[in-house]
């Protein structure tokens, strides 16, 4: 069995899309939905109530467009939602991420390992169980990088002052012999080529590849897939302005085409052409 259903992938604002051309990649004849909350970036300081209903309201969007499975390609919003929204939605296929603790600790060689990740996430229990299964024979030093998503989402991916903050970030790290690093915010593999230039020893450890396996797995098993090979399409939203996302997107992952404006309305989210539903949670 097949289905022609679109996958929809969400994060607070850009940094979903340092995930979803890997997914294309995995997955090049599926048509892709991507929705970036920008109206509430960022999600780090956020409640996880507050992340726990845009989560939903996200995932209730994506169902009104017939989406066959749902990736929540954002650290914050996995640690705070994905075990609400299993339970919410429980037809519903998830993907959702989490700081690559486990293969940096296999692949440490001072058994010292960085996190960079948003305080919402390093805050979570998640993160805590996260790090008593795999992070027991290791020190872990995490920051929580303030400021880092709002220089990405602003297009400030190489710029002195975000150069600046990874200073100040990596030199304690990197004075303690840390020699792998995660990151645990699908934001910064934005500046990771930053990052190269100034720690090029480091090893630094991006979760996007092993999310687009399981998405594709996901599928397999739910015998999902769609039919083609190649040619699927993608289509954009914001729910913040157009204009600069379009920008930023044609930037970042060199994607040039229309964005949506998706719009909330109270906890629901709709754009033109929809069909405003009322969900309660
Ligand atoms: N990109 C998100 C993550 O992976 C969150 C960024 C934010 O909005 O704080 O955690």
């Amino acid at each position: 069995m097949t289905s022609r259903r679109p996958i929809g992938i969400f994060d607070s604002g850009v940094g979903g899309l340092s995930v979803l051309p890997h997914i294309r990649q995995r997955l090049p004849g599926e048509d892709l939905i991507y929705l970036a909350d920008q109206a509430h970036v960022p999600y780090g300081p956020r409640a996880h109530a507050e992340v726990i209903q845009f989560s939903h309201s996200i995932t209730d969007f994506f169902l009104r467009q017939q989406a066959k499975l749902v990736v929540v390609a954002c650290n914050r919003a996995s640690a705070a939602a994905l075990t609400p929204l299993r339970y919410t939605f429980p037809d519903v296929l998830f993907v959702g991420m989490e700081p690559a603790v486990k293969p940096a600790v296999q692949q440490t060689k001072t058994g010292k390992v960085g996190v960079l990740a948003t305080v919402g996430t390093l805050e979570s229990d998640r993160y805590a169980q996260l790090m008593g299964r795999f992070a027991q024979n290791v020190t872990v030093w995490e920051d929580p990088c303030i400021g880092l998503v709002d220089l990405i989402e602003s297009g400030q991916t190489d710029t002195p002052e975000t150069e600046q903050l990874l200073r100040q970030v990596l030199a304690p790290m990197l004075a303690q012999g840390v020699d792998t690093l995660v990151l645990g915010c699908t934001h910064y593999p934005f500046v990771r080529p930053l990052l190269n230039t100034m720690a090029p020893s480091l090893a630094i450890i991006d979760p996007a590849p092993a999310v687009a396996r399981q998405a594709h797995r996901v599928l397999q098993q739910a015998q999902l897939l769609g039919p083609a090979t190649s040619g699927g399409k993608l289509t954009l939203f914001t729910t913040g302005p157009a204009a600069p996302f379009a920008h930023l997107t044609q930037r970042l992952i060199g994607h040039e085409g229309e964005v949506n404006t998706a719009v909330w309305q109270g906890t629901v989210i709709g754009h033109q052409s929809d069909q405003i539903l009322t969900t309660d949670y």
